[in-house]
């Protein structure tokens, strides 16, 4: 099967199913689409396989006409039946694994996902898994409700892991020049993934394991969530002893080995950082092993809206006024700049711990057109907020305006001259900006 499936590939004649078309499903499915596959994309939502079955993207990364152009051409649909998970020779899965309110691993997305293989799996086919997920997930999980039905590893059907690697946001790096790792739970499964990717992606990295592929994308995103943490801490002890912490580390990133520069900031957010060490101190945890340095770096950066709160409540107090009633209005809620994501936005818990001090929050954001608070992530509950414009007297009315989120759009030397008191957590105002402006500003 291994020969079969490699020359269909080979032949671009395979047809390439991928489940979830969300910020990591819907770039794949159209790069396949776009290298001479059929790409074919499963959905669970009905309107997002409408808006791309009408050429329609919903995703940055993604334009609406190459959609529309791979739509027309029959290379691409979108559908919310799973019946034609048959006609796929390869099935990558991309649904979310979240984190459940004990902060434990939530992989019914692909626990339902791989159900509807299950039913439909069939001679020939490869499955490969990309949500991002604890190491044994592929080998003890998926594989085992594959065999229930009767099929053969390698003899019937190829199963692997390989992570997602997405930036939403970054025009540099899409889904082809980003390097791939790929890990097989049998050499053929490595052998035929990786082959699969190469036909899209320039760099593919194979592994000797499903289970060096899963670790190795906790890795990448535990190392971001620890050395963040160490940047964060760092702006705090440098706000204690009065020093400009983003001096230090372009100071300490002129050093050409042996240092690389993390920023600091309001706090971690979206789908991946916040998240996935989590699955990994489980997986940990199941073997008698603390991951000391995950708790530490999650608590750290948990603080973080706190202390923005903080610096906020000290820049008014200086203004002699009070947190409530004090008109807030903050630029930006989403995790990180140039994108809609507000998920695990750490926007959300500084509204909330604002709005429990009494103070009357706003927000701007050009890309967020409404927020709203769950329980999971809020004290004060509280209703949705909705963006407001950015207008001269929204600006000149505020007592304070905290940049969250620097998006690029956002015209920083009109903030400056409108404003009385700025609270910058992203060093988005540069040197320049900061001489001439009239307003107070705080840094983290
Ligand atoms: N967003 C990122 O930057 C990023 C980067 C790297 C890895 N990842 C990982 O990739 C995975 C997917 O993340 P995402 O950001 O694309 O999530 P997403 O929420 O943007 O997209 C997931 C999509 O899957 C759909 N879905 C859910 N259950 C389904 C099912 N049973 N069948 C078909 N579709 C289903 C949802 O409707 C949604 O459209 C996660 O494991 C995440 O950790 C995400």
């Amino acid at each position: 099967m291994k020969t079969e499936l490699t020359r269909l590939i080979t032949e671009k004649r395979a047809t390439v199913g991928v489940i979830g078309l969300g910020y990591v499903g819907l770039p794949l499915v159209v790069e396949f689409a776009a290298g001479g596959f059929k790409g074919i994309g499963f959905e669970v939502d009905q309107r997002k396989a409408d808006q791309i079955n009408a050429g329609v993207s919903y995703i940055g990364n993604v334009t609406s006409s190459k959609v529309k152009e791979l739509v027309g051409a029959n290379k691409l649909q979108a559908t919310t039946n799973f019946d034609l998970l048959s006609e796929c020779d390869a099935i990558i899965i991309c649904v979310p694994t979240p984190l459940r309110k004990t902060k434990e691993p939530d992989v019914s997305y692909i626990l339902a996902a791989a159900e509807e293989i299950q039913k439909r799996i069939r001679r020939g086919q490869l499955v490969i898994l990309e949500s991002t997920t604890y190491p044994g997930t592929t080998d003890e999980v998926l594989l085992p409700m594959f065999e229930d039905t009767g099929l053969k590893l390698d003899e019937d059907f190829l199963l692997a892991f390989s992570p997602e690697r997405v930036d939403p946001g970054n025009p540099q790096f899409l889904t082809h020049n980003i390097p791939k790792v790929v890990g097989g739970v049998t050499d053929d499964s490595t052998v035929v993934a990786a082959h699969l990717y190469s036909q899209i992606v320039k760099d593919v990295h194979a592994v000797s394991s499903a289970r060096v592929a899963e670790a190795a994308k906790l890795l990448e995103n535990t190392f971001r969530a620890v050395n963040i943490g160490m940047a964060n801490e760092m702006a705090r002890l440098c706000y204690a002893l009065n020093i400009d912490t983003w001096e230090v580390i372009r100071a300490a990133a002129t050093k050409p080995f042996g240092f690389m520069p993390f920023y600091p900031g309001p706090g971690i957010g979206g789908h991946c950082i916040p998240l996935d060490p989590h699955y990994l101190s489980w997986k940990a945890r199941q073997h008698g092993f603390d991951s000391r340095f995950i708790s530490l770096a999650e608590e750290v950066n948990s603080r973080m809206p706190e202390h923005v709160v903080q610096l906020v409540a000290d820049g008014l107090n200086d203004d002699r006024k009070a947190m409530k009633g004090s008109k807030v209005l903050l630029l930006g809620v989403a995790y990180k700049k140039d994108i809609d994501d507000v998920r695990e936005s750490p926007a959300l818990s500084i509204i909330d711990r604002l709005r429990v001090k009494g103070a009357d929050v706003r927000y701007h954001d050009p890309f967020v057109k409404e927020v709203s608070f769950d329980d999971a992530h809020t004290h004060s509950g509280g209703d949705p907020l909705q963006s407001v414009a950015l207008t001269d007297d929204e600006l000149r009315t505020s007592d304070c305006v905290i940049i969250v989120t620097d998006h690029s759009d956002i015209d920083y030397k009109r903030v400056c001259s409108l404003t009385s008191l700025i609270v910058d957590t992203r060093n988005a105002l540069d040197g320049g900006l900061r001489r001439e402006s009239k307003a107070r500003i705080i840094r983290l």
